[in-house]
């Protein structure tokens, strides 16, 4: 069973926090939008119990991996890219792709995100090109950033391996029915995996989008859609009662009725700075419209108790800060007993880092609630496949319902589009 828990204690009983009345008011309406989220059961709502996606992701990293890879380069952007990123960052070891061959679970992984020359190269410099396998990520078919850098890294393969080679070691990750990506692997006979067409890119790291990259590095794809699929079923139960939902309105409120219109993800864990910045898209994209939506930020504790928290504590009341804790720490150090004359450093000893990041977690908590700035807290048990998909799907639900609540569309992004059209323009694509 996933352990995720959200509480919203500090954002009511702080001073200025949400009144009892505001969230009666409120209930109605938050009853509606998850009566509405669950009557039009949207794709990503669907993806935890769809076993096809496992079953294809499973298949082609079983092959992947049987052929010996070396490198598997994910070529993706904005949400095409965030939700695996998040999971390897989360799950692998922090220097993965360094361990050597035999204490990784699967090849060396790369992400190809940005247009940036340096990275891309950085990626062509250390990838073996007879042992790279290339996935290509991109739900319509056609974006310029998802397409230039398998251009280039189609190339790279083309040179080490022929085209034959190429052909055999690039996935498609995209709509099986139509864009750009589908003809190239249907002319290329290319591998393709399926993004559900009623899913959307932030929505969709439960689909093969985050499961093939996970399998291939073995992660256990099972444990994340179990812990997703939890979500759904609890959220089916509770329905508004769900903190997940719950949470959709005590932001909304901080936003709307409060002026706290940054919401802070402040992680204790590096292993979940990817995940912040996951949030950050889906948050930022989904509600950002109409003049409404509130600005997603990502935080680090403690590093970011020595850049931001002066900010927060004394700052304009503008934020809300939702701490992500950790309970169980995958690995933990004991702090050796020394200097025990130095009273600034002594006391130090016989405690463990894990024990002293809870401890800071919590006396950020704590400080932040005395002088009256409103916090959540979302506790998971261990930072686990399982938590995580629970913890995926839970805050894109609270995200959906949130939508329906400052009454926008969350799952289109209209306002790309007009930098996307000078883009095609500058570049030269034919009708721009
Ligand atoms: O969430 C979204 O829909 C976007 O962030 C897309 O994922 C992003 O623009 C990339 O699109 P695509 O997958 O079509 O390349």
């Amino acid at each position: 069973m996933a352990e995720v828990t959200f509480d919203y204690q500090n954002l009511v009983e702080v001073e200025g926090g949400l009144r009892s009345d505001e969230l009666d008011e409120a209930r109605p309406r938050l009853r509606e939008a998850a009566e509405e989220l669950l009557e039009s059961s949207p794709g990503f709502m669907r993806l935890p119990k769809t076993g096809e996606y496992a079953e294809v992701s499973a298949r082609v990293a079983e092959e992947i991996r049987g052929s010996g890879a070396t490198d598997f380069i994910h070529i993706g952007i904005g949400g095409s890219a965030l939700g695996p990123m998040a999971l390897q960052k989360a799950l692998n070891h922090p220097y993965y792709n360094a361990l050597p061959r035999e204490a990784r679970r699967g090849p060396r992984i790369h992400f190809a995100e940005n247009t940036d020359p340096a990275t891309l190269a950085a990626i062509l410099d250390v990838a073996d090109p007879t042992g790279t396998w290339v996935n290509v990520v991109t739900k319509s078919g056609s974006t310029a950033e998802t397409m230039s850098n398998f251009l280039v890294i189609r190339g790279f393969l083309i040179d080490a391996m022929g085209r034959f080679g190429y052909q055999g070691r690039t996935l498609a990750t995209t709509d099986p029915e139509e864009g750009f990506l589908e003809e190239i692997a249907d002319r290329e006979d290319l591998t393709v995996l399926p993004i559900p067409k009623n899913v959307g890119g932030r929505f969709s790291v439960l689909s093969p989008v985050g499961l093939l990259p996970a399998a291939v590095v073995g992660l256990d794809v099972e444990a994340f859609l179990a812990g997703a699929a939890q979500c759904v079923d609890e959220v089916n139960e509770q329905r508004a009662e769900h903190p997940a939902v719950v949470g959709a309105a005590m932001h909304y409120l901080m936003d709307t009725a409060r002026g706290r219109n940054i919401r802070v993800m402040m992680t204790y864990a590096d292993a979940l700075e990817r995940l912040a910045a996951w949030f950050v898209q889906l948050w930022a994209e989904s509600l950002g419209k109409d003049g409404k939506g509130s600005t997603p930020h990502g935080a680090v504790g403690t590093t970011d108790q020595h850049s931001q928290v002066q900010l927060y504590m004394e700052g304009p009341q503008d934020k809300v800060i939702e701490i992500v804790e950790i309970q169980d720490h995958p690995r933990d150090l004991a702090i050796p007993e020394a200097y025990e004359d130095l009273e600034g450093v002594g006391y130090l000893g016989g405690h463990t880092m894990a024990e002293l990041l809870n401890v800071e977690c919590d006396a950020t908590r704590k400080a932040l609630t005395e002088v009256g700035r409103p916090n959540s807290t979302i506790k998971l048990g261990a930072v686990s496949e399982e938590n995580l998909g629970y913890l995926f799907q839970a805050l894109e639900v609270q995200t959906a319902v949130a939508g329906s609540l400052y009454g926008v569309n969350a799952f289109n992004q209209p306002g790309v589009e007009a930098g996307k059209q000078i883009t095609y323009k500058r570049m030269g694509r034919p009708g721009y």
